[in-house]
């Protein structure tokens, strides 16, 4: 398989590394000592050499990168370290192959996820977020589209939440396979439909739209996103820092924040018009 080698400098390392997260990475292996004062990162977006490199295009910052042939075990050593993520106390997230990780307790659910080359876990602090402000605005019946739904876990949430219709869209082809898989094993599949294609594209209404993507991608997409909430909808925003975030709510403009909250330097912003 292909890895993904980002060479940066010792103070990118960390800003790096969040926006490889946020583009959909499952695990960044940091490697220093190759050139003084600079540090590799590796990683995997897949095997798809132009969807990587037009993922790549949208980072905010420009750094020297590579691929790799790496042998597919040694890139899989972190499955042997992930665990069940809990979101609540009645809600948590499963690694598909860690079958009994957490008690089976009435009136607990589970969400089990398989992310293949995809990002979506469930352990990463923007899809905490995304998940508890998702589940605030969720009423029965309630029709949703998740823009960017890597692994499709929002959407699968979305659909233990209450919704009836749930649109899933995401850039990366590799998202569309892992997303039927995932709502497959999660027994949601007939209230899915999950594609490729652009939100620009997307003509229906939605009740709630959920976005966990990079701040540069929000903004582009700003009145898509609009456009696609019914009047009264909510939108659900992630993937920003919760020190920097104020430009894509002026690019969001009119809509109003309704509610907020932090996880470990990460922001999730609910909104409405
Ligand atoms: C941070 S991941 C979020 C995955 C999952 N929804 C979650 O919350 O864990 C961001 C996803 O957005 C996708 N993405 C990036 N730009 C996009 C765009 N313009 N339209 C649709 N999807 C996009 C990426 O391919 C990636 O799968």
């Amino acid at each position: 398989m292909l890895a993904l080698v980002l060479t940066v400098g010792l103070g990118d390392v960390e800003v790096a590394s969040d926006e490889l997260w946020t583009l959909g990475v499952v695990a960044v292996e940091e490697r220093s000592g190759v050139a003084p004062g600079s540090v590799e990162l590796w990683t995997s977006l897949g095997d798809d050499v132009s969807s990587v490199t037009s993922s790549l295009e949208g980072l905010g910052h420009l750094w020297s990168w590579r691929f790799e042939t790496v042998d597919e075990r040694v890139s899989e050593t972190w499955r042997d370290h992930a665990t069940v993520t809990w979101i609540s106390d009645d809600l948590f997230v499963r690694p598909a192959w860690l079958k009994g990780a957490a008690p089976d307790v009435d009136g607990v659910q589970a969400i089990s996820i398989e992310p293949g080359a995809t990002f979506g876990m469930g352990d990463h602090p923007t899809t905490v977020l995304s998940l508890r402000a998702l589940r605030a605005v969720m009423s029965p019946g309630a029709t949703v589209l998740d823009v960017g739904c890597g692994s499709g876990i929002l959407a699968i949430a979305a659909c233990l939440f209450g919704a009836t219709h749930v649109r899933a869209i995401d850039i990366s082809p590799a998202a569309v396979p892992t997303t039927v898989d995932n709502a497959e094993r999660n027994n949601v599949s007939e209230r899915i439909t999950v594609s490729t294609t652009p939100l620009a594209e997307v003509d229906e209404h939605f009740d709630v739209v959920v976005a966990n993507i990079l701040a540069p991608a929000l903004i582009d997409l700003a009145d898509d996103l609009t456009r696609a909430l019914s009047p009264s909808g909510s939108l659900v925003i992630s993937g920003i820092l919760a020190e920097r975030h104020q430009h894509v709510l002026d690019a969001l403009a009119p809509l109003r924040v309704v509610d907020r909250a932090d996880l470990d330097g990460w922001t999730a912003i609910t909104l409405a018009r």
